[in-house]
Parts: C-alpha cells; sequence; structure tokens
C-alpha cells in the first residue's frame, strides 16, 4: 500500500504547474511504477502520449542527467502546454516534447531503451497497430511499458455513499467505460482487439511479458489537492453529456451534491 504523502514533495519541479489535481495525487503511484522499471541512468525513454507530462518529468528525473526522455502527444495543445512550461526548467535539454500520434511515429527503428505508454492504448482505434509502431521503435533488448486500469477504475466513494442509489460509482464507472468503448468504434479505421494487454505484447513481438498491479491508496482526512481530485472525478464523468444521458435524474442530482463545496454531502 502506498503511504498517505502530500504528492508535491516528490514530484521533480518539471511540469508541476500544468499537471492536474488527479497527477498531483497519482504522484506517488507514479514514482513507484517508473521505480519498478529500474531504469538505468542514461537510459533513451519515449513517453508516448504524455498528456498533461504527468509522469514525463518522473521518467526525466529517473534516466538522469545524461539521460533523455521524448514525451510525443497528438493534442498539440497539450504539447504546446509541456512545451512552454519546459522552457522554465532545467530540464529542457533533457526532455523533448514533440506533437505526433503513436501509429506513425517521428522516430527511426531501434532508438529507445524503454517505451512507455501510459492510459493511451485503451483509446485508439486499432490497439494492435499502436503496440507494433511502438515496438519498432525499441532498441534490441528494450523494453515496452504499458499502464492501463485492468481490474477496477478508482473507487471514490463508498459503495454506499448515504447520498442517492447506492452503487453511484459503478453505475459512472460503467458510463465512462462505455463511452470510451463508444468512441473507438465510431473512428473510422476501428479494429477491435478483444485479448487482453499481456497477449497484445506478445502478438506485437515482445517475450518475457509480465504484469505488475499497483494500488494507491488515500485515505480520510483527505487534503485540498485530493478533494480536488474526487471532484475532478466525479463532474468530469458525471458531468459529461454523453454521462447525461444513461444516468437518472436522481444520480444528477447526488453528483450536483457530492460536488457542491457548500453541500453537506
Ligand atoms: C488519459 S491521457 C494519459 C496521459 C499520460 N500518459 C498519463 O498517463 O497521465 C491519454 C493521452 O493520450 C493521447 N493520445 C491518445 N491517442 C493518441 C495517439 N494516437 N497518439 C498520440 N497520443 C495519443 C491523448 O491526447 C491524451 O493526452
Amino acid at each position: 500500500m502506498t503511504p498517505l504523502v502530500e504528492p508535491d514533495d516528490l514530484h521533480p519541479p518539471l511540469l508541476q504547474d500544468v499537471r492536474s489535481p488527479q497527477d498531483r495525487c497519482y504522484a506517488a503511484l507514479y514514482q513507484e511504477m517508473i521505480a519498478w522499471l529500474a531504469l538505468p541512468v542514461g537510459a533513451h525513454v519515449l513517453d508516448a502520449g504524455c498528456g498533461a507530462g504527468g509522469l514525463t518529468g518522473i521518467l526525466a528525473a529517473a534516466v538522469g542527467a545524461t539521460g533523455h526522455v521524448w514525451a510525443v502527444d497528438r493534442d498539440a495543445a497539450q504539447v504546446a502546454t509541456i512545451h512552454a512550461v519546459l522552457a522554465t526548467t532545467g530540464y529542457q535539454d533533457q526532455v523533448v516534447v514533440l506533437p505526433g500520434d503513436i501509429i506513425a511515429l517521428p522516430f527511426a527503428a531501434d532508438t529507445f531503451d524503454l517505451v512507455w505508454c501510459s492510459h493511451v492504448l485503451h483509446g485508439v482505434p486499432d490497439a494492435l497497430a499502436s503496440a507494433r509502431e511502438l515496438r519498432r521503435v525499441l532498441k534490441p533488448g528494450g523494453r515496452l511499458a504499458l499502464r492501463e486500469d485492468f481490474a477496477w477504475r478508482p473507487q471514490c466513494l463508498p459503495d454506499e455513499a448515504a447520498v442517492g442509489i447506492p452503487g453511484l460509482e459503478y453505475r459512472l464507472n460503467a458510463v465512462e467505460v462505455q463511452g470510451v468503448q463508444q468512441w473507438r468504434r465510431a473512428q473510422p479505421d476501428h479494429t477491435p482487439y478483444p485479448f487482453g494487454w499481456t497477449q497484445l505484447l506478445l502478438d506485437v513481438g515482445c517475450h518475457s511479458v509480465t504484469a505488475h498491479t499497483f494500488v494507491l491508496e488515500l485515505l480520510p482526512p483527505f487534503s485540498a489537492l485530493q478533494v480536488a481530485f474526487l471532484r475532478e472525478r466525479l463532474t468530469g464523468i458525471g458531468y459529461h453529456e454523453e454521462t447525461q444521458r444513461y444516468l437518472s435524474p436522481r444520480d444528477r442530482a447526488t453528483i450536483a451534491h457530492l460536488t457542491d463545496p457548500q453541500h453537506p454531502d
């Protein structure tokens, strides 16, 4: 179990300003994941689908001053934001941020010691082709590390939240999974891959495939940051246009109560 810590203390200065409350709350977990990879100092790493850079800084710290991290995301706005923040830190020579799609990466074959792809493949139209591309840019003997939610999604509410109908979070999670699936299926090049992540790694030619589960426990009393994360999560799913269609008026009212700072719930 990860101890309760105020995660900003653990995080290298890179990208602190752009990270979401979730990234900041998860920082201890991210540290644990990257530490588990035991990256050699000086390694060349690709952070594929880097998002707001929640893990980019941790990867950069892990490979040391002689290592390099290339961070790629297809969202040009995210890339521009990280790029601007990088210019104000001591990491600008060590981290390169580029716009790009993981289906066709702007790198030669045999480039990276580690390709890290966190919370991306579940949302791409063709996970197998994307993983093949991630594998292509690995050096011989390099490692491809995927991070995905396997068995469960964050559980932030008790089963019986004591407000509304029990099981609200299960319904929210189901709607969230459904939303991702619908988005994927609506893509013109959607190619289903229903065999799981470890099989995917084998199918793209990886060997010595393994899996490891990391768990973050956040215990009350919650810090302001943790409360911000809970609120972000509930509003992020609960107020999404698609979600609204699938939730009952009572569930919607419960979310409104739980995310209203003025409401006693
Ligand atoms: C849920 S975020 C994860 C961000 C980060 N890796 C993390 O774990 O915090 C998913 C990110 O993947 C990016 N993404 C999705 N599909 C992509 C693709 N085909 N190529 C590059 N980036 C992609 C999105 O723009 C988004 O920033």
